[in-house]
């Protein structure tokens, strides 16, 4: 056998990763990687590989989908927060509860669990939570160990919270606070093998969002398996709308109302009937809230006469509306999403063909849950700048959300391929987010809509 066949069967047999057409490729390139970063010579590599456990990991690790964001599937974050809490002041001081995030890539998900119950619960219940967090992609893990996020990590994040938790250091990332950082303990293993050493019953909580979709379905239920052991009989299981659900003869949903959170079905046969720990309302498919993210750039206005002194003065006490659509904007960041919304039609009134102005009303229509009207602005936004990707994204995830999904699909797709056109790391429109990111979160929306 060549050995990239062998690598590609080492990888998937140990890790249940599903082959893709681009693995060649990728391994070709995470070679030459892992070869730089620790000095060795190409030839030394291939031939420790596949039988080096560490490599081969490594490896591994450049052959995944690493797409994550802060408080992705929020409903998620403050319902296990109330659970956990009800655990917490049910056992004694002493006792711990722990929550594992399997597959973590840069670290979003388990910190955001971090903020929210700091948000949330008296620092002494806080102290007596262990968050155990794993990825087999090194960078990613690296970077969330520094806790060093980037602009496009908080599509959905409030504000207000992010200004609390991060600081924004000299290159324009995002610091996570030391508090938040050292609540969560990152581990460089295969979910796998992490799911091995760890103690039947021992865990409250299991993330295994977003990572299913990438394994072959066998794999996925060894490790629903593996959960089912390790959950106490009343932990939860939480998986992402686009997932694969867990075996029914091993999990029971934890709530007729959400398909995304379950127990483990041992809870059911134990107590003789399935308990509710609270209803939850739906968990909304909708996973993706596109970034809201400083001005791009305005269509061109055809060009102004020349001033005259008293338009000079004039132009002096008026904004321009560049400066009305990034007030606007800033309003939005704070959560005044009426305020920014009248800012914007205010700013349309004046400008009707101001791309920008349109994006950010679709934008905040968004926010608002008016799915059929941010559709609207959003398809307006699109046709004053049809080179817009973020804006077609937006489209995509607005028409998603008002049930127009076969649209979504051929927007999704349309998009994913302008996407692929362009080098990984040329910056979108709103100067900071790049194709890679755009076209991983296009992928993930892709498979949402199945
Ligand atoms: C799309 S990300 C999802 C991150 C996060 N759970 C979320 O929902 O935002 C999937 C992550 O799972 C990791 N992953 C996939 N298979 C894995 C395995 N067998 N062991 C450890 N990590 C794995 C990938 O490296 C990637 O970072």
């Amino acid at each position: 056998m060549k050995h990239l066949e062998l690598l590609v069967e080492a990888i998937s047999a140990r890790y249940g990763l599903a082959p893709q057409p681009d693995w060649p490729e990728r391994i070709h390139r995470g070679l030459a990687v892992i070869a730089e970063d620790l000095g060795l010579p190409r030839d030394e590599l291939r031939r420790r590989l596949p039988q080096d456990r560490a490599l081969l990991r490594r490896l591994a690790g450049h052959l995944t989908v690493e797409e994550t964001f802060f408080f992705r599937q929020p409903d998620h974050f403050s319902a296990l927060v109330a659970h956990l809490r009800r655990r917490l002041l049910a056992g004694g001081a002493a006792e711990k509860v722990r929550v594992w995030s399997a597959g973590c890539a840069g670290g979003d998900e388990p910190y955001s669990l971090a903020i929210a119950l700091t948000d949330s619960l008296e620092a002494s219940l806080v102290r007596r939570v262990d968050i155990l967090a794993n990825d087999l992609n090194l960078r990613a893990l690296e970077r969330a160990r520094a806790g060093l996020f980037r602009s496009w990590s908080f599509r959905t994040q409030d504000p207000a919270r992010l200004r609390r938790h991060f600081t924004v250091t000299a290159r324009g990332e995002h610091r996570l606070h030391h508090e938040i950082r050292e609540m969560v303990r990152f581990e460089h293993l295969g979910i796998q093998q992490l799911a091995e050493r760890l103690q039947d019953g021992s865990l409250d909580a299991i993330f295994f969002r977003n990572v299913s979709l990438y394994l072959d379905p066998r794999s996925s239920s060894e490790l629903f398996g593996h959960f089912s052991r390790l959950l106490r009989e009343d932990g939860w299981l939480l998986v992402a709308s686009s997932d694969q659900r867990p075996d029914r003869d091993l999990f029971v949903a934890h709530d007729k109302l959400t398909t995304t959170i379950f127990l483990p079905r041992s809870a059911e046969d134990r107590s003789g009937g399935r308990r509710h720990t609270g209803s939850l309302g739906a968990t909304v498919a909708r996973d993706w809230i596109p970034p809201s993210g400083a001005p791009r750039r305005a269509t061109p206005s055809p060009p102004a006469p020349p001033a005259t002194p008293v338009d000079r003065v004039r132009a002096a006490a008026t904004p321009s509306p560049g400066d009305m659509l990034a007030r606007a904007r800033r309003r939005a960041d704070r959560g005044g999403y009426d305020e920014a919304l009248t800012a914007c039609d205010a700013l349309i009134a004046q400008e009707p063909t101001l791309a920008d102005a349109h994006q950010l009303r679709g934008e905040l229509l968004f926010h608002k849950e008016l799915y059929s009207e941010a559709v609207g602005a959003l398809r307006q936004a699109m046709e004053l700048d049809k080179s817009d990707l973020l804006s077609r994204y937006w489209y995509a995830l607005a028409l998603q959300a008002s049930g127009r999904t076969e649209e979504a699909h051929r927007e999704v797709v349309d998009l994913q391929a302008c996407t692929e056109a362009l080098s990984e790391k040329q910056l979108l429109s709103d100067g900071r987010t790049n194709a890679a990111e755009l076209l991983n979160a296009a992928r993930t929306l892709k498979r949402s809509l199945g």
